[in-house]
């Protein structure tokens, strides 16, 4: 008996040219390279150009999966692009890639999980094709996170970058979802009593402004790496697996001692982890697919490789998914 389930078949990224440094961020606000490579592991970050919007890094992350994929747009069925920074607050900034991208058939929607929104979008990607809502499926993270910092807040601009990064999940036939290339399996989390901690100070129906980045890091902080290793070793658990049994752990990046903090608590070695956030900053949905296609571009992920994401953001929310590259 075959069941019908997904598998990543490519991948694409696209990072604006403009590199923001640590020491460029120093002569901005009161702060230093030394500070922020020690407490989060950052060095320098990328900047959409004025003209850039979200779109376009979606729109470019989009066409290097489709060639990375050997596939043509008019070979997906739809599109959920995870962002928190789209064009406008409607229609969905996926809406914009697809027209782009000269689809007209199928559909097209954003979904916001704020950098828990790759998880997210892979998971609802997946349940849509399991369910037979389409064969092929453009799931990308995009995002601009330089228009909604706060330029003057040293707690918070020196911690985000742009950036976009897609995948495309296709309809397969599997009979063993353990061994067989797939999406084995997510778990999707949040608890909204925590939504005042990471926020943005603005929105359509309450300032009608696009308003700003606060965080209370400190807490933040406290509450991710114990929120991800539990959803992280309730994912291993779930199917039965050890941490050994995990060839790669391309975790959201937010913060080097989150990522270190949390592969050290669930028992993942150290080389497996997929680290970018020293080139990329935090680029909150993108930075799961940014950081797959680096470490699938360089050849440290391999088909048939087991890959673990997972990512914590505003809400809270968080998340895990594993996949059989
Ligand atoms: O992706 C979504 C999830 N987001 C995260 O996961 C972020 C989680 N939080 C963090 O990564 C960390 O909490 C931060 C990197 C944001 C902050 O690190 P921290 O070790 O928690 O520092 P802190 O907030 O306790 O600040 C320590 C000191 C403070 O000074 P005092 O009060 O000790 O005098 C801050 O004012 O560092 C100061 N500080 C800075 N100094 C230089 C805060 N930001 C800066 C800065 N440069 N950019």
């Amino acid at each position: 008996m075959t069941e019908t389930r997904s598998a990543v078949v490519g991948c694409g990224a696209y990072l604006p040219s403009k590199i923001l440094t640590n020491a460029d961020l120093a002569r901005m606000v009161n702060t230093s390279d030394e500070w922020i490579t020690e407490r989060t592991g950052i060095k320098s970050r990328h900047i959409a150009a004025e003209n850039e919007k979200t779109s376009d890094l979606a729109i470019a992350a989009a066409r290097d999966a489709l060639q990375d994929a050997g596939l043509k747009p008019s070979d997906i069925d739809f599109i959920v692009v995870a962002t928190s920074t789209p064009d406008l607050t409607f229609p969905a900034t996926a809406t914009t890639v697809q027209a782009a991208l000269g689809i007209t058939h199928g559909f097209a929607f954003d979904l916001q999980a704020v950098c828990s929104g790759f998880a997210y979008a892979l998971t609802a990607a997946d349940s849509f094709i399991r369910a037979g809502h389409g064969k092929r499926a453009l799931v990308i993270g995009a995002e601009t996170f330089s228009r909604i910092l706060d330029w003057e807040d040293r707690t918070t601009c020196v911690l985000f970058g742009d950036g976009a990064g897609a995948v495309i999940l296709e309809a397969c036939q599997i009979k063993d979802q353990m061994r067989e290339r797939c999406v084995i399996g997510s778990l999707l989390r949040s608890d909204g009593r925590h939504r005042d901690k990471l926020f943005v100070d603005g929105g359509p129906s309450s300032t009608q402004t696009v308003g700003h980045l606060r965080m209370h890091g400190k807490e933040v902080f406290r509450f991710a790496v114990n929120a991800i290793a539990e959803v992280v070793e309730s994912t291993i658990a779930k199917y039965k697996l050890t941490p050994k049994d995990i060839d790669w752990f391309v975790p959201h990046q937010a913060n080097k001692r989150i990522l270190d903090g949390t592969a050290k608590k669930v028992g993942i070695a150290p080389e497996k982890v997929v680290v970018t956030l020293d080139r990329h900053g935090n680029t909150s949905a993108a930075s799961i697919p940014l950081a797959l296609v680096t470490a699938v571009r360089d050849g440290r992920i391999k088909r048939g490789d087991l890959v673990l994401f997972e990512a914590m953001g505003g809400g809270f929310t968080w998340g895990a998914n594993l996949v059989r590259w």
